[in-house]
């Protein structure tokens, strides 16, 4: 006998994000922020002058990469059980991707499911992990291996908060902007070229562009099934850097600077990109003083780490290539051999 479990969609999950204008919101809610140590002290007043809500509590977890894991997610859900948050209440996350990312996890798994909110403060993830309900943890066996799809309701992007943001921090963001560029849009590209991102209007015209590729992106493939592994460009490559060098060397976007080079020697290759090409996408990196360079000790243990990859499947390595500038191809039909021509190119010779 089969009996058929029959759903329609439930509700609409769409959203607005809305760049430069912070507003004033009145919840009738239950609302707790989430945020970390750094965040509240540069930024924590501001917004709360701008809330009001049936109750407001603030969530502060420690600033790290390294706390994101299930120890600070059963810290913000025994607080939020503390706060009687109930299925109507809403999460602010307010900071950068690491708290974005267990905000929306949190919230994911509270009482099966409850509504939160996305004020990102840092570059990358107002460009990218703001958007989209990627949300999760990282465990002992890699980053972002624990985690749901929960889209968050709405997105507040304000730019001024990128005033106190370190250099090095704004750079590693930049590099999720290049992979943006590279793998969909050449005209950005260009522009990127030339555009001095310190001008607070060319800063709000490059995330407002960014924001709109990933809301299309997210919009046809919202759990990656397709188009939006794309985003990954420089990843696969990436996140074995930050893997042997225990996540200590370098930052996210900057593993993924030198990834994105490292695929586009695969994609010169295989005569997806030219070397001209390449070189204006190592001369942009460099522009934001972003690591171009790697010298990988074990070819074949590099190569072994592409199979822990998330997009790894039926024992195949999924690659995110460049097509010339502002397309891309998804492929995990690429050699064994040619890649590891690619990758003694980096070796220690
Ligand atoms: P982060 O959240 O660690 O923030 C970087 C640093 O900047 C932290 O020390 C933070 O406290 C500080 N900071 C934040 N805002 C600041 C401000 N306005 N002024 C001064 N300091 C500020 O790192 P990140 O680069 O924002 O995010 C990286 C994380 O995002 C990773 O965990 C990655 O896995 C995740 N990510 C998620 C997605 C997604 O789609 N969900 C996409 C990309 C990355
Ligand atoms: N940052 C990649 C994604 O959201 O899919």
């Amino acid at each position: 006998m089969i009996i058929p479990v029959t759903l329609k969609k439930e509700c609409d999950n769409s959203y607005e994000v809305t760049i430069d204008d912070l507003g004033i919101h009145g919840f009738d809610t239950k609302v707790a922020i989430v945020t970390n140590t750094t965040v509240a002290n540069l930024h924590l007043k501001t917004l709360l002058s701008r809330i009001t809500a049936k109750t407001l509590n603030v969530i502060i977890i420690p600033d790290g990469e390294e706390y994101k894991n299930f120890k600070t997610i059963e810290y913000i859900l025994d607080k939020m059980f503390e706060y009687k948050l109930d299925r109507k209440s809403i999460l602010i996350a307010f900071g950068g991707g690491v708290v974005g990312d267990m905000t929306g996890f949190a919230a994911s798994i509270y009482q099966r499911g409850i509504d939160f909110i996305q004020i990102p403060t840092t570059l990358l993830s107002q460009v990218d992990a703001s958007v989209g309900g990627k949300t999760g943890i990282n465990n002992k066996y890699g980053k972002n291996l624990l985690g749901a799809f929960h889209q968050p309701k709405a997105v507040y992007i304000d730019t001024a908060f990128l005033k106190t943001l370190p250099q090095r921090e704004f750079n590693a963001g930049f590099a999720e902007i290049v992979k943006m560029a590279v793998t969909f849009d050449a005209e950005l590209f260009d522009f990127l070229e030339n555009a001095d991102l310190s001008n607070s209007d060319m800063l709000t015209r490059t995330v407002a562009k960014c924001v709109q590729l990933k809301a299309d992106i997210v919009s046809k493939d919202e759990k990656e099934m397709g188009i939006r592994a794309a985003l990954n460009y420089g990843h696969t490559f990436g996140h074995v850097i930050e893997n042997e060098t225990n996540y200590s060397e370098f930052l996210h976007g900057e593993a993924v600077a030198i990834g994105m080079v490292m695929a586009n020697k695969l994609a010169c290759e295989l005569g997806f990109m030219t070397s001209d090409e390449a070189s204006r996408v190592k001369r942009l990196l460099q522009k934001y003083d972003l690591p171009v360079s790697y010298t990988i000790k074990d070819i074949d243990d590099f190569y072994e780490h592409f199979f822990l990859d998330k997009k790894s499947a039926n024992d195949k390595i999924k690659f995110i290539l460049p097509k010339h500038l502002g397309h891309h191809a998804i492929t995990s039909e690429i050699s064994e051999k040619i890649v590891k021509k690619v990758l003694k190119h980096f070796g220690d010779n």
